[in-house]
């Protein structure tokens, strides 16, 4: 049962230069609901967040919450109003420990001083409660990102919240760690908090949410309760248009594979992955399916020389090679997209082309001149083929919605015209349409460029739908491959989970 309302944002609108962010959006939230906050990639949907949280000033409407008028000017103060926030950019402090990141700000002291031992054992017993029992003592950069956005939200439901704002704590989390969020959050929905979520899975908005708020280009376009709304409306409101073309994706039939072009024999490094083989083809899209833990970022550091192996063989046309670093690996034409792209991705001071164009600045090396017209043309090209949303290219990139800088990182790596290109969960955070642009982009250069692509993603459907072969892998070991008929989504789960 959802209660009365919690929290009112009226006619909100929100300017960037040259760039309209919000216009007229309204939203609220009840008691003891699950309010989805939906739309494309740059519809407006963190900035609604920012602006509620005192990050960004707003510069019309007005904010209402249990019917007082508030206007926070920082995270701080919109704390101080109950309202609790996670962003879609963990910003924790990797140098600290766990522990000192949950209570950053706000440390219990003892005689004036900071009380170390409190503040570590309640760390521990909030930890608990989401079921994560890890050293808090250790620092933040030992966990995975997935361990970290828990962090985050142990933070945030800390603190005494009203409002909990979750903008795409899911991304980075596995099954497992995904209901286990899920749990959390039902947990405080029954103590009477209401929570925005934040999510690209439509599964997940259907499984938790009561209501959905959607957005296209900064406009409200409604507001529905999730129980009434099909999927495919709710798609087609946020698209702004039918489905057609995202529903027609089909598989990709294997085309024509060309010649070996690496060849992995034995692959081992401790911890990392072991005796891994494998033959990737031209041509061919080779999904690494498994789950989160199992080894695929893994296996494929190894691959672009971000880790040695201790044993095995790695043949490239032929003959043997290792490389000694990435740099190594990117001028034997390898690219490599990282899954963290916060931490290994974007540089958030330069602008979209320059962040474009340091993939292929760092392959020619850094005193190669690449004059101002190839760059303009070349950012401009590959803005084009990903869609990415801009006011220009000399838009700084930390002003890019989440998932448009997600795509500029992509682009950073195609331009570099790889042979082989590893994308570790290249859609994630990314809006459903553009999701199918990514992947029949795939699709395209493996068939019409004969590039290899090796492909790590948590979903299965896209798995299923982009790979030619999938290398499943298990507990650091690759347990089998599939291939053609194989590869449905029954089959490729049964092979993660070891039913077969
Ligand atoms: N600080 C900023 N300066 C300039 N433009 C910005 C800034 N922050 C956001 N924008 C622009 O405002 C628009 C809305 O961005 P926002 O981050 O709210 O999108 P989003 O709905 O959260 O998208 P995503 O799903 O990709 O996270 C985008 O066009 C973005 O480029
Ligand atoms: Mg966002």
């Amino acid at each position: 049962m959802t209660g009365q309302v919690l929290l009112t944002m009226r006619g909100i609108s929100k300017y960037f230069p040259g760039v309209r962010a919000l216009e007229n959006v309204d939203f609220t939230l009840r008691a003891g609901e699950v309010h989805a906050l939906m739309g494309e990639n740059g519809a407006g949907k963190s900035t609604l967040i920012k602006v509620l949280t005192g990050v960004y000033p707003k510069d019309g409407g007005e904010i209402l919450m249990d019917g007082k008028s508030i206007s926070p000017s920082s995270p701080l103060e919109a704390q101080k109003c109950n309202i609790s926030t996670v962003y879609q950019e963990v910003n924790l402090c990797p140098n600290l420990t766990v522990a000192e990141n949950i209570f950053i700000g706000r440390e219990p002291r003892k005689a004036g001083r900071i009380d170390w031992k409190t503040i570590n054992r309640r760390a521990a017993e909030l930890l608990k409660q989401l079921n994560l029992e890890i050293d808090v003592t250790k620092t933040l950069d030992n966990y995975s990102v997935a361990v970290q956005q828990m962090i985050a939200i142990a933070r945030a439901v800390d603190v005494d919240a009203k409002v909990l704002i979750l903008d795409e704590p899911t991304s980075s989390l596995d099954e497992n760690e995904t209901s286990r969020l899920f749990d959390v959050v039902r947990g405080l929905k029954k103590q009477g908090l209401g929570v925005v979520f934040v999510s690209h899975f439509l599964d997940q908005i259907y499984e938790l949410c009561d209501r959905v708020t959607v957005l296209r280009n900064g406009e409200l376009v409604g507001a529905y309760e999730i129980e009434k709304l099909p999927r495919v409306e709710l798609i087609s409101k946020m698209i702004g248009k039918e489905l057609g073309d995202i529903q027609s994706m089909g598989k990709n039939d294997a085309a024509e594979r060309g010649e070996v072009l690496i060849e992995a024999k034995g692959l081992t490094a401790f911890g990392r992955i072991k005796d891994f083989d494998l033959t990737v083809h031209k041509g061919e899209v080779i999904g690494f399916a498994g789950l989160l833990g199992s080894g695929r970022t893994e296996t494929a550091e190894l691959l672009f020389g971000v880790a040695k192996p201790e044993k095995g063989t790695l043949k490239l046309g032929g003959s043997e090679i290792r490389f000694a670093t990435p740099l190594d690996a990117m001028h034997h034409k390898i690219a490599f997209c990282p899954e963290d792209r916060k931490v290994q991705g974007i540089i958030g001071d330069l602008t979209v082309r320059e962040n474009i164009i340091i993939g292929l600045q760092a392959k020619n090396g850094m005193w190669s001149h690449i004059p101002m017209k190839e760059q303009e043309r070349i950012a401009e090209e590959y803005i084009k083929l990903l869609q990415i949303k801009v006011s220009s290219p000399e838009q700084l990139i930390k002003n890019l919605s989440g998932g448009n800088q997600q795509k500029a990182i992509i682009a950073r790596w195609l331009v570099t015209e790889p042979n082989l290109l590893i994308l570790d969960e290249p859609t994630r955070g990314i809006d459903i349409g553009t999701k199918t642009e990514i992947q029949k982009m795939v699709i395209r250069l493996a068939r019409e460029k004969q590039m290899a692509i090796i492909f790590i993603s948590s979903e299965i459907d896209e798995m299923t739908r982009t790979c030619t072969r999938l290398a499943v892998l298990r507990d650091r070991k690759k347990v089998t491959e599939l291939s053609g008929d194989e590869i449905y989504p029954d089959r490729v789960m049964a092979a993660i989970a070891g039913g077969v």
